[in-house]
């Protein structure tokens, strides 16, 4: 509180920032959701630090304040999570040696959440922080001739499904179901493509937009490009997976550019070195909290040693006004 006016001294909240990123840190468990509303609309990323929860009622309990409704499904989703009560999730089931690339969440799908909400209620030994990136940023520090690449040609998203035994996930715990007019249904309602194959496996397709324009009015980088190329993998991970297909449209997930074209490594290069130029860390503490405006800011994990434990919860943008 400023001693002055005796009102809520939000202007003078701790902020932190590297390159074109900046993300607000508040402290507490009094923060109301207009209040961290207004910092979202000025940094895309809050952390609120000891909000005092130690469980996941706790987290879900903090997070409805500012999120109404939930959204309770990761259908759809290409990475595996467990959902652990209401709609909180595991974040990603990754391996703790690899970190997880800057993205924005669902960016590949037809509808994605506005608004996402980590809690933290195990701290990693080591590393294991959510680094924050402003989309914005990202796109303007890309060199001119990539980005104009990615905004004229968007990119193509192709997912390929096994339906019990292969590579990656299978269609039916992709999409929550065994029903393949669901997912038809899920998919046309998504603007995706799809075939089934004919050992009983479904190939997807969903072409984007590389950027899309923030609510603010502003071009923001919205896209999974370099994630779901085989380039992200760590170590030999993409030479031992293209060894096992004949084809990469066989690999689990592939992009290509939207028309088709292939994307070539050296883009993919670009993106990276620009989220990395605009990233910034701040190590997670039991009990914090972390809302990001999925639209403005990319999201990624670091590797981690130790029993990390950070739960997810998505929502629309909004918030209930009740406190
Ligand atoms: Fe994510």
């Amino acid at each position: 509180m400023s001693a002055r006016s005796g009102r809520p001294d939000w202007e003078a909240t701790m902020r932190v920032s590297a390159g074109g990123t900046t993300v607000a840190v508040l402290d507490g468990d009094g923060h109301t959701p207009d209040e961290v509303e207004r910092h979202l609309a000025e940094t895309g990323a809050v952390v609120v630090r000891s909000t005092g929860f130690t469980d996941i009622p706790g987290f879900h309990e903090r997070v409805e304040r500012f999120s109404a409704p939930l959204i309770g499904s990761y259908r759809g989703g290409n990475t595996p999570r467990t959902p652990v009560g209401g709609a909180v999730f595991t974040s990603t089931e990754y391996p703790a040696r690899y970190p997880i690339s800057l993205h924005n969440e669902l960016s590949y799908a037809g509808t994605w959440p506005d608004r996402l909400y980590f809690g933290c209620l195990v701290a990693a030994r080591t590393g294991g922080a959510t680094p924050l990136c402003d989309g914005r940023a990202l796109l303007e520090h890309l060199p001119d001739p990539v980005r104009e690449r990615f905004t004229s040609r968007g990119v193509t998203y192709h997912q390929n499904l096994h339906s019990g035994h292969g590579l990656g996930r299978s269609w039916q715990d992709t999409f929550e179901t065994a029903d393949r007019g669901e997912v038809e249904e899920f998919l046309a309602g998504a603007g995706a493509e799809h075939s089934w194959t004919r050992s009983g496996g479904l190939r997807v397709t969903h072409r984007r937009p590389a950027t899309r324009e923030h609510a603010r009015g502003h071009e923001v980088w919205f896209n999974q490009a370099d994630q779901w190329h085989p380039s992200n993998l760590p170590g030999e991970g993409a030479a031992d997976l293209l060894d096992l297909v004949d084809d990469p449209a066989d690999l689990p997930h592939w992009v290509t550019y939207g028309d088709g074209a292939p994307i070539p490594g050296s883009d993919l290069d670009a993106v990276r070195a620009a989220a990395d130029r605009n990233r910034v860390v701040v190590p997670w503490r039991p009990g914090d909290l972390v809302v990001v405006d999925n639209m403005a800011v990319l999201h990624g994990r670091e590797a981690y040693t130790g029993p990390r434990r950070v739960v997810v919860a998505m929502g629309r943008a909004g918030h209930s006004t009740a406190v």
